[in-house]
């Protein structure tokens, strides 16, 4: 199982939720103390950890990772692409060339560069599945997130079409995450933004790493399921 971002908030608590199952390669940029822990909690647990560092920036940080988990295993069960974030918040008539490219990169691109990268080990596994994170921001517009929404909304289109052209061997689906407890929010969210979410928010709170974690493994053992975005956001959406 590879999980890209598992060095802090979703990912992290996923590694730690499904350690006692499969080795898992716990990846990090910049979060080396905290990889590092999520990595001990797995071992102690039952699990096999084994940590894996690259800046997913660029087409050459997406080849290294690979390499590095290719080098220590014929075959993949599980990707969590999850690696992602905001970069920066910006209006629609106030948007930077260089930001988008970023902010595509980031969360569009990497998903899609490592999806074609673990092909061919994926296919060695039994019943594997690839879990794209997406975001509530795919739904209903998110002002000064608008290309965030974007860049997700393109990776919720190109889970259903992956999850087609790789059937029926490899499973695709994806998670819309709504606003989860994380540092992604002490980097990206005022606090007068959140307490917007909050009360707009039908079940009055916000979600926790644990929920999503869930939500991954409900996808991986719901063995009949591809295609499928599945929304986890306290009902700030719903269809
Ligand atoms: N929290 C929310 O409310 C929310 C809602 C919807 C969707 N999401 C999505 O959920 C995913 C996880 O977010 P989170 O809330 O867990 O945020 P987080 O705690 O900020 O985690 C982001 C992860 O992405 C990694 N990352 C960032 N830039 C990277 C780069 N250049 N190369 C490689 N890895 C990089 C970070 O690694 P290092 O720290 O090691 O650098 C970290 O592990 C993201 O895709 C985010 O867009 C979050």
């Amino acid at each position: 199982m590879l999980i890209t971002g598992a060095s802090t908030g979703i990912d992290a608590q996923t590694a730690i939720e499904l350690s006692p199952d499969t080795l898992i390669f716990v990846h990090y940029n910049r979060s080396k103390s905290d990889a590092q822990k999520v990595a001990e909690k797995v071992n102690t647990s039952g699990g096999k950890a084994a940590l894996v560092q690259a800046d997913l920036m660029t087409e050459e940080g997406c080849d290294l990772l690979y390499k590095k988990v290719s080098e220590q295993t014929d075959s993949l069960d599980i990707l969590v692409n999850n690696a992602g974030g905001l970069i920066k918040r910006a209006a629609v008539d106030n948007l930077q060339w260089d930001s988008m490219i970023e902010i595509f990169f980031l969360n569009t691109f990497l998903t899609m560069l490592l999806t074609k990268l673990c092909i061919p080990l994926l296919k060695k596994a039994n019943n594997p599945v690839i879990i794209n994170i997406t975001s509530l921001a795919i739904r209903n517009g998110a002002p000064t997130a608008t290309i965030y929404g974007a860049a997700k909304g393109a990776i919720d289109s190109f889970t259903r079409g992956a999850a087609r052209e790789l059937a029926p061997k490899i499973r695709v689906n994806a998670i819309a995450p709504g606003v989860i407890e994380t540092p992604f929010h002490d980097k990206f969210t005022s606090k007068e933004r959140l307490k917007l979410y909050k009360d707009n928010t039908p079940l009055k709170c916000f979600g926790t790493s644990d929920q999503i974690a869930k939500t991954i493994r409900f996808i991986i053992e719901n063995e009949f399921m591809t295609g499928e975005t599945i929304d986890v956001n306290g009902g700030l959406f719903m269809h």
